[in-house]
């Protein structure tokens, strides 16, 4: 018999719906202790809320996120609500010592994160941030690989998160999905948003980051905000481009945008080692590319591993070799992870905690983009 586990969610847009996507299938694929119900769904709009729990399968709907925190049948609370609403569900869900499974990027700013990591800390909660690129197996399979010595000592990083979907001066600001042009809802623009993603996977595959030189641009100076109708300034950043020094010695670079047209989503990394190398490309997430030095030198050449087998990370819960999955995945094995993890008494990174460093960083770029200067993360 399973214990249940009671979710109660704020928000039902994109990651609403990746998430109870993910808790609907959990069980059926991973065998665990706990098995989440969907219990409440929580959004300000009592009919949509209803039609979304009707489709999901979510038991009853609140329209206050307080009031759902305060319910005695909910163990524990997603925060798939705009970035800033994080802070305040965060610290409100942990003092009623709930579990907190909070979206990213963990906050506006470090401050709030600290304060965030204080909270949940203190009430002793079990939490954890959706960084859920870590868990795409040919990911997992990258940090499995440098932590066997595969790479041997690292020289560079390399990241980008390119998409073309703001180029358009008649797009507004603010709403649902665009709230993340407003910079009073999102915190920032491409950093938090995207380079957040490229962040922590760096410092989870390669380490911490000593410090960071960048620069961003805001190209469409002004848009309509759809809460007043009136053209406002924008204040987030379109595009950001960042130098990095690791602490390992390793050089990195970093580059995201809205404006590189032809480009939906598109998240490479690229690992080079005194040993081998390593690239990744969302575009075509079920393989890891793989150069290996110590190959006869008439044969080497980057290797395309397809990541479909019983010994990649996660693929053993799926279907048979030779067969992919994809995204929607990720968040299913962040939540395998997670009830695992609760059933062995384990944090799950990335924690609040975790997640925090990424925040240190994400300051330090908009801070360096401001100043001209390089900024140490401390
Ligand atoms: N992990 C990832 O890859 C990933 C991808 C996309 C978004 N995100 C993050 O997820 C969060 C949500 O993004 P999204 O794309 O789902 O946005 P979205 O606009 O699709 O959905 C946001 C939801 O929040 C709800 N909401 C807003 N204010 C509310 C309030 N006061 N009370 C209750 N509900 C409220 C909206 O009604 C909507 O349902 C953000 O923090 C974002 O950065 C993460």
């Amino acid at each position: 018999m399973t214990k249940p586990l009671n979710i109660g969610m704020i928000g039902y847009g994109f990651m609403g719906r990746a998430h109870t996507n993910a808790y609907a299938k959990v069980n059926h694929f991973f065998d665990l202790e706990y098995r989440p119900v969907l219990k409440a769904v929580c959004a300000r709009d009592a009919a949509k809320a209803q039609a979304f729990a009707d489709n999901w399968g979510y038991e009853s709907i609140e329209t206050d996120w307080r009031a759902l925190i305060a319910r005695d049948d909910i163990d524990a609370v997603d925060i798939c609500t705009p970035n800033n609403l994080h802070r305040e569900i965060a610290i409100a869900a942990a003092r009623a010592g709930k579990m907190i499974l909070c979206e990213k990027p963990l906050s506006m700013n470090v401050a709030e994160g600290e304060e965030m990591c204080r909270e949940v800390e203190k009430a002793g909660v079990a939490n954890t941030v959706w960084y859920n690129y870590r868990r795409v197996p040919a990911v997992s399979l990258a940090k499995q690989m440098i932590e066997e010595g595969r790479l041997g000592r690292i020289f560079h990083y390399r990241a980008v998160f390119l998409q073309d979907w703001t180029i358009s001066a008649d797009l507004p600001q603010g709403g649902q999905a665009l709230w993340r042009l407003d910079a009073a809802a999102a915190g920032s623009g491409v950093t938090g948003d995207l380079l957040a993603h490229c962040i922590d996977t760096a410092l989870w595959l390669n380490g911490g980051i000593d410090n960071v030189t960048a620069m961003t641009e805001t190209f469409i100076k002004e848009r309509v905000h759809t809460a007043t109708g009136q053209k406002q300034k924008v204040e987030i950043d379109d595009a950001c481009a960042f130098l990095a020094r690791f602490r390992n010695g390793a050089l990195a670079t970093f580059e995201s945008t809205r404006y590189a047209r032809g480009h939906k989503a598109l998240y490479t990394l690229e690992i080079n080692g005194e040993k081998g190398s390593l690239r990744w490309d969302l575009h075509d997430l079920h393989r890891l590319e793989y150069f290996d030095y110590a190959n006869e030198s008439r044969y080497r050449g980057w290797r395309s591993i397809h990541i479909t087998d019983g010994d990649h990370p996660y693929m053993k819960h799926w279907w048979v070799p030779g067969l992919q999955i994809g995204y929607e995945h990720s968040f299913v094995h962040h939540v395998a992870d997670f009830l695992a993890d609760l059933a062995a008494g384990r944090p799950t990174g990335p924690t609040f905690r975790d997640a925090l460093e990424t925040q240190k960083v994400c300051d330090a770029v908009l801070d360096s983009a401001r100043s001209g200067r390089w900024v140490s993360i401390t």
